[in-house]
């Protein structure tokens, strides 16, 4: 499964890369509002910093002013992936820009009927919030793995990629379920690194490495 890292902290992301185990970023206006910097300045560090898919959400409301948006937007660098918010204007969107070549990340998607259809427009992902449904009394997982299992069947080739992640369990459970990617806040990265059996078995070790000379 692929790590995606979701956040638009650049120090974070400097972080997370450090690890060797990102592949990508994801932002949107909410993540991106909270640096407090204009949208194209930060995934053009991002993209200096993880050399992956960067995904960068347009806002536009109307089908033209949408596949304009996201062609600029794809046109920051070669590796920014439009993100476009699921429903009638999304699709048709998708559509069109898949046709021309740009890849777009389907985002807040709830249902798996939301995910075949933005597969077949020919979104390059898709991106069901696993959180806010869990949140809402659904099983977010559920769509994680009826949409994977949708894909496989019909061999769409669309990536379902779990966001809205919180909590490292989140993430084991995602990738059981089949998640192509997992984009997850950095704070649940340095989760997974870290487990409290290990920090003790360290001081273990270091402390009776003490009755032995170094290596
Ligand atoms: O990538 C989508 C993610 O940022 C949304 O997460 O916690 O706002 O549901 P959350």
């Amino acid at each position: 499964m692929r790590i995606f890292l979701d956040t638009a902290s650049i120090d974070d992301i400097r972080k997370g890369a450090a690890l060797g185990v990102v592949d990508g970023v994801t932002t949107n206006p909410s993540l991106v509002a909270r640096e407090g910097v204009e949208y194209k300045d930060r995934v053009l560090e991002i993209c200096q910093v993880v050399d992956g898919p960067i995904s960068a959400e347009c806002i536009s409301t109307e089908v033209d002013a949408l596949v304009e948006e996201a062609r600029r937007v794809a046109s920051w660098h070669p590796n920014v992936v439009v993100k476009i918010p699921m429903g009638v204007v999304g699709l048709q969107a998708i559509k069109r820009l898949s046709a021309e070549g740009i890849k777009v990340n389907t985002t807040l998607i709830f249902s798996a009927n939301q995910a075949l259809l933005a597969a077949k427009a020919g979104a390059a992902y898709v991106s069901p919030f696993v959180g806010r449904l869990n949140d809402a009394g659904q099983d977010g997982l559920d769509v994680i793995r009826e949409s994977v299992a949708i894909f496989d069947t019909y061999d769409l080739q669309c990536e379902v990629l779990a966001a809205s992640i919180r909590g490292p369990r989140d993430v084991t459970e995602c990738a059981l379920a089949g998640a192509h990617v997992a984009t997850i806040p950095p704070a649940i990265l340095q989760q997974m690194v870290n487990h409290p059996l290990t920090d003790k078995g360290i001081e273990i070790f270091l402390n009776d490495a003490k009755k032995y000379s170094a290596v």
